[in-house]
């Protein structure tokens, strides 16, 4: 089978870690989709999945209202691999018998020494003993017929199970997960061994097939991509100008909230590129919209507003389009699928968001189902340079909510150069675990002493933090040398600054912004 057309789909029953299965199986090289546990059949049969991998999930399958599978699915001759949930899950539909942990002890929660029987299918590329990750309460209690045991740990005497002739397989604990030590090898002996994949999913191929696909859909229509800067517009920018060129029209609204330079290093890149590249000089428009405002949830609803106020006089100029391109990537995609209730603790902005006010007929997402770090892979592919595939996340409202307090012109310009020398003594110095670093102007003066004078000048916060998701962060332990250093520059080279802090709290209870 072409390699790019091995697809294998991932059952999505709610666990935390669905994103993790989809990243290692792509990391295998194999293209994936997490879909949700309720995809019709026949949905499922159109997708012509090579293998079908059942995911965790916080529900019993006893209960009622658990989430099921259609029983079909195990008729359709492909290998399908249940994990903890999925595990039970696989063995109630099969007719084993899954019971809720009768004691505290039968429960297992993190690090648990397993042993696997190395002549079965599934662990036969590794070792007899190692450690994997368990979370769960309930456990399988009989297997369906045709199954064996092929793994246990001390509370868990079916910590894997397989049916080899119908090459059903299925694991208590998560081989998804980094503490799980053997995870990536039982995942890939699934897929390459038993499922037969060849996988030789890698981003240039995949950029060809979406190259493609976005050829065979637009046509000789007109396309319009709001382009903000950010990693995710840029790279959707590249992608869509090398499959239709001119028919792309890129706007670039320039708020003025962007760091030092930003927007001429925007301009510079795409206006190279064989597409309509406009920029919008709105700075004057969105400062004087900004006049005095000091609450942060304001300020970015009248940025989210203005933006797209902006955006649409400018599409309006330009006249009919077909398509409104977006840079939707694909945790956006998954989290939404799932419904999420987390509260909104910030409204995003995101400048890719703009539904419903331009005049097209379809939606185009060319990175709907990429991860960030394969959105970066993609831009180095289509030959975007280094330091903006690489970029750092960057809110949509910019340096807007970096200033606490209202909002002008010269704030703007101080923190711009004081956020500059913070980021590039931080980049100079590879401080390792940065994930993410930027200054932020308060609204706080102090009194400081400069030469044998008196000031009375701006405090200028500089927040680092370490994390893989943003969700949560820790600050990052800089070494004290560098921060002294970056402190004596700022206070130098920067008019109105007198005073520094570093910003030592963690999220939660503090957020990565500081608005
Ligand atoms: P918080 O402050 O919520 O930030 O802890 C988490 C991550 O999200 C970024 N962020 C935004 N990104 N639009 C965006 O596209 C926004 O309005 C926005 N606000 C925060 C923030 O920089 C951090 O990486």
């Amino acid at each position: 089978m072409d390699a790019q057309q091995e697809k294998v789909l991932i059952l999505d029953f709610g666990s935390q870690y669905n994103q993790l299965i989809a990243r290692r199986v792509r990391e295998i090289g194999i293209y994936c989709e997490v879909k949700p546990f309720s995809m019709p059949y026949e949905q499922i049969q159109q997708f012509d999945p090579i293998a079908v991998i059942l995911s965790g999930g916080p529900s019993s399958v006893y209960d009622e209202k658990s989430p099921k599978i259609d029983k079909r699915v195990f008729e359709m001759g492909i290998p399908v691999l249940g994990i903890c949930y999925g595990a039970q899950l696989m063995a109630y539909t099969l007719g084993g018998k899954v019971v809720p942990a009768d004691s505290l002890a039968n429960r297992e929660y993190g690090r648990t020494e397993t042993e696997f029987d190395t002549s079965s299918s599934l662990f036969r590329n590794i070792t007899a003993k190692s450690i994997t990750w368990m979370s769960h309460g309930d456990s399988v209690q009989k297997l369906p017929e045709g199954f064996n045991a092929i793994a246990h740990s001390s509370g868990c005497p079916f910590a894997g199970f397989e049916n080899n002739d119908k090459r059903f397989y299925a694991v208590q604990f998560h081989p998804e997960v980094h503490h799980t030590q053997k995870g990536t090898e039982i995942l890939r002996t699934f897929l390459v061994d038993i499922a037969g994949a060849k996988a030789q999913w890698s981003m240039a191929n995949y950029k060809q097939t979406a190259i493609d696909s976005i050829r065979s859909k637009v046509k000789d229509g007109k396309a319009l991509l709001a382009l903000s800067g950010g990693v995710d517009s840029s790279v959707a920018a590249a992608l869509m100008s090398q499959a239709i060129g001119q028919n792309l029209t890129c706007v670039f609204v320039d708020h003025g909230l962007m760091r030092k330079d930003e927007g001429d290093q925007v301009e510079q890149i795409f206006s190279n590129y064989p597409i309509n590249f406009i920029r919008v000089n709105a700075q004057k428009h969105f400062l004087e919209k900004l006049k005095d405002v000091s609450e942060p949830e304001r300020k970015r609803k009248i940025i989210g507003e203005e933006f797209i106020r902006v955006f649409e006089q400018e599409s309006k100029k330009i006249g009919k389009v077909d398509f409104l391109v977006q840079g939707t990537i694909y945790p956006d995609v998954i989290e939404s699928g799932l419904g999420s209730n987390a509260a909104v603790i910030k409204s995003h902005h995101n400048v890719g968001g703009l539904p419903d006010y331009v005049d097209f007929k379809e939606i185009i997402e060319p990175l709907r189902f990429l991860f960030k770090d394969e959105v970066r892979q993609l831009g180095r592919e289509l030959g975007l340079p280094e330091y903006l595939v690489s970029r750092q996340p960057f809110p949509g409202p910019g340096l807007a909510i970096r200033i606490i307090g209202d909002i002008t012109e010269e704030k703007l310009s101080i923190l711009r150069e004081a956020d500059y020398i913070f980021r590039s003594e931080v980049e100079k110095a590879k401080v390792p675990e940065a994930s993410q670093y930027f200054a932020v102007l308060t609204n706080t003066r102090s009194v400081g002493v400069m030469g044998d004078g008196r000031t009375y000048e701006y405090t200028l916060a500089l927040r680092c933090v370490s994390t893989t998701d943003f969700m949560t962060a820790t600050f990052t332990k800089i070494p004290y040398e560098l921060l002294e250093k970056i402190s004596h520059r700022i206070v130098n080279e920067v008019p109105h600054i007198n005073r520094v802090v570093y910003d030592i709290t963690a999220k939660p209870p503090a957020t990565v912004e500081w608005e």
